[in-house]
């Protein structure tokens, strides 16, 4: 097989059913929606309930991207998360099997709120290598289970849920659903910026430096993409920022040369999803009419690590299928 690039085939999100409101949170904790909204541009977030677990939410979003891909096989998945059922094994081989896919390679990929392109590189790897013809990649969160309730810092910003694509063999140019060349970087002088420590349960961050880094690299890991994609700010549709804070994706617009216009946002629905943010806030879009097939996307993420990348889309001719655990 000679090599002629990735597509994406098929989109798919799934989101808890349970929404909680900046005033839910203002009933335990010293904050308000007035607060939240204005420094992080959030209104709510959906928390799954005790017993729903990511690989529960992988699994809803895997069949989803399945369903919208028209198939019901693919020869790899992967599964991007921070926060996987257990600690060992990995989460891909169970949702695999929950697919159906038994048999299949099956691994995760941990990169935090990069995830989802760290995924990316990995699914358009596979099918470079020869090794697979498509590809599950499924990023997938319950953030909320490594909450601090008591954490204002952190509390406010984490939602869980999942979103998945189907990536296939490209046949070159700049056909439906074309995947440019992903880029990524990561610097671990970082890494207790945003991280677990070993042996607490609960997830801490450094908001002010961590608000500081995700601007300058996100920025640059964007322009970046663009370069190696031979485009301009100009050329693209549409901005689609891991979904970190308002803010952040503001800034980051600017400095890249998007208005505001073009930039996606579902801060406001769903908060920060971590790895699941890019192709939550894609399959929202597209659900909604705002994303339509031929439209080019720049996906641009910052996660704990550090890491971050970028890659340029163009997207797919696909329906994509958003909804809520459970519920068809
Ligand atoms: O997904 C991975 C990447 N994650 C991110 O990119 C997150 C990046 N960081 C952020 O989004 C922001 O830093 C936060 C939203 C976490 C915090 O916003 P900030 O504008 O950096 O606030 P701050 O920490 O500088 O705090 C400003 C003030 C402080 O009060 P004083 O010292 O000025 O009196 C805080 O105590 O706001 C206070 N504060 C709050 N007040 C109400 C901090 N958090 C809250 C809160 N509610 N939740």
């Amino acid at each position: 097989m000679t090599y002629r690039g990735a597509v994406i085939l098929g989109v798919g999100a799934s989101l808890p059913r349970r929404v909680v409101t900046n005033d839910d949170l203002a009933a335990g904790l010293d904050t308000s929606d007035e607060w939240i909204r204005s420094r992080t541009g959030i209104g709510a977030r959906r928390w799954v309930d005790p017993g729903t677990s990511t690989s529960d939410l992988a699994a809803d979003a895997g069949a989803r991207a399945l369903r919208s891909a028209g198939t019901s096989t693919v020869d790899a998945v992967i599964v991007a998360t921070t926060t996987p059922d257990r600690s060992c094994p990995a989460v891909a081989p169970d949702v695999a099997a929950r697919l159906g896919l038994v048999g299949v390679p099956a691994h995760d990929v941990a990169a935090v709120c990069t995830g989802f392109l760290y995924g990316l590189a990995n699914a358009v790897g596979l099918i470079a290598s020869g090794a697979a013809r498509t590809v599950l990649l499924i990023a997938a969160e319950t953030f909320s289970t490594i909450l601090d309730p008591a954490d204002r810092g952190t509390a406010e910003i984490f939602g869980d849920g999942a979103g998945a694509v189907v990536v296939g063999a490209g046949r070159g140019g700049d056909e439906p659903g074309a995947i440019g060349p992903c880029v990524l970087g990561s610097d671990g002088t970082g890494a207790d910026l945003i991280q677990v420590p070993a042996g607490e349960a609960y997830f801490r961050m450094r908001g002010k430096e961590v608000f500081r880094q995700a601007v300058e690299r996100m920025s640059d890991v964007a322009l970046d993409a663009l370069e190696r994609s031979g485009l301009g700010p100009d050329d693209v549709d549409h901005l689609a920022p891991h979904q970190a804070n308002r803010r952040i994706c503001d800034a980051v617009a600017q400095r890249v040369g998007i208005d505001a216009s073009r930039v996606l946002s579902d801060l406001d629905a769903v908060g920060n999803t971590a790895a699941a943010s890019i192709p939550v806030l894609l399959a929202d879009a597209a659900a909604a009419g705002r994303l339509d097939a031929g439209d080019r996307v720049l996906a641009v993420a910052f996660g704990g690590g550090l890491t971050w990348g970028a890659v340029t889309l163009i997207w797919p001719d696909a329906a994509a299928d958003l909804g809520t655990l459970g519920e068809g």
